[in-house]
């Protein structure tokens, strides 16, 4: 079974503006809200692929229940916690005259420690040894630093296996609970390392990184070209086809979902990196971060291609 873990969602704006300027008072051309965050695209790349995993966290107030609504709407199914205060809308400006976007975040509600102790709760309810756990992105105000590993030791105890994808402090604190696998970018690991991943070397040496940590399955994505990843002493590395992007973000939340999938189906590692390479390229075709088609997803998989770094 696979269920996503998304402490931070929040409902994603996006508002057309043309000739957006700093200042000035602009009508909007078009609109969208989506629920997104980390583990809920994961959920919706899922839901595409014909799969219903949960999505885990925290909703409070109006925005809360308007996300609720929404997942109910696209058939996502979830079990939030509900939390005092309101849930957060992030808005993004994007003038398509100009060519620029402008992102706007708010804050979100406090989660105080009674509410993680309930998400806790939450998620040991649905844990086994057969359970995959998608989990991921930012914390909201309040939650520590270290909850990442506090949710993976928790879910390590009863046998379930954690694939977590976040960057900067929380990866770094989050890698000492040994997730099962990680899925960083490459910007995010380069910020962790220190150095480019611009040679195999350096690619190698960015996953082992991880494999000093003990992580099993590290894996980074690295937009069009693909993800690199490591396993019981091979470093591979997985080439989808080029397509041109609508809109590439949720790609790597979609890579997420697709190594979820791989893992539940008991798929080989290689072909569990396939379908995440695939998945993730199948993304960029839809707006919707995480909206991902089986139907591009069948058609893209044999073009996908495994060799040695
Ligand atoms: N232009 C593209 N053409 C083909 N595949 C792509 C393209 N962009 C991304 N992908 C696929 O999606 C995967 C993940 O992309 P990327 O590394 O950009 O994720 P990310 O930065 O973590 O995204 P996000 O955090 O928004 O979900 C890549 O490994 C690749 O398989
Ligand atoms: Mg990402």
């Amino acid at each position: 079974m696979i269920i996503t873990v998304t402490p931070n969602i929040s409902l994603d704006k996006t508002l057309i503006v043309e000739n957006f300027k700093v200042g000035l008072t602009h009508r909007v051309k078009e609109q969208m809200a989506v629920p997104g965050g980390k583990g809920l695209n994961a959920s919706r790349a899922l839901l595409g692929m014909g799969y219903k995993a949960a999505v885990l966290g925290f909703a409070g107030g109006n925005i809360g229940r308007y996300i609720q609504n929404e997942l109910t709407y696209e058939g996502i199914p979830y079990d939030l916690v509900e939390i005092k205060g309101e849930s957060r809308t992030c808005y993004n400006v994007v003038d398509p005259i100009n060519h620029t976007q402008t992102e706007i975040l708010e804050k979100g509600p406090l989660v105080v420690e009674e509410f993680i102790r309930l998400l806790e709760d939450r998620i040991s309810k649905y844990v086994s040894k057969e359970t995959i756990v998608c989990m991921g992105g930012s914390l909201p105000l309040g939650a520590p630093v270290d909850l990442y590993v506090r949710l993976t030791n928790l879910i390590n105890a009863k046998g379930g296996r954690v694939i977590l994808d976040t960057s900067g402090e929380l990866l770094k604190a989050g890698i000492k609970g040994k997730p099962y696998a990680v899925k960083p970018n490459r910007a995010e690991i380069e910020a962790i390392v220190g150095f480019k991943l611009d040679s195999i070397d350096n690619i190698k040496m960015a996953l082992d990184y991880f494999i000093n940590d003990g992580i099993e399955l590290p894996v980074i994505s690295m937009g069009k070209d693909g993800i690199a990843f490591y396993n019981k002493g091979e470093y591979l590395k997985v080439t989808p086809p080029v397509l041109e992007a609508l809109n590439a973000v949720g790609s790597g939340d979609s890579v997420v979902a697709g190594l979820a999938l791989g893992l539940d189906r008991g798929l080989p590692i290689t072909e569990t990196a396939k379908l995440g390479a695939a998945m993730g390229t199948a993304n960029v075709l839809t707006l919707r971060p995480g909206d991902v088609k089986k139907e591009d997803v069948e058609r893209i998989l044999p073009k996908v291609e495994v060799n040695p770094l």
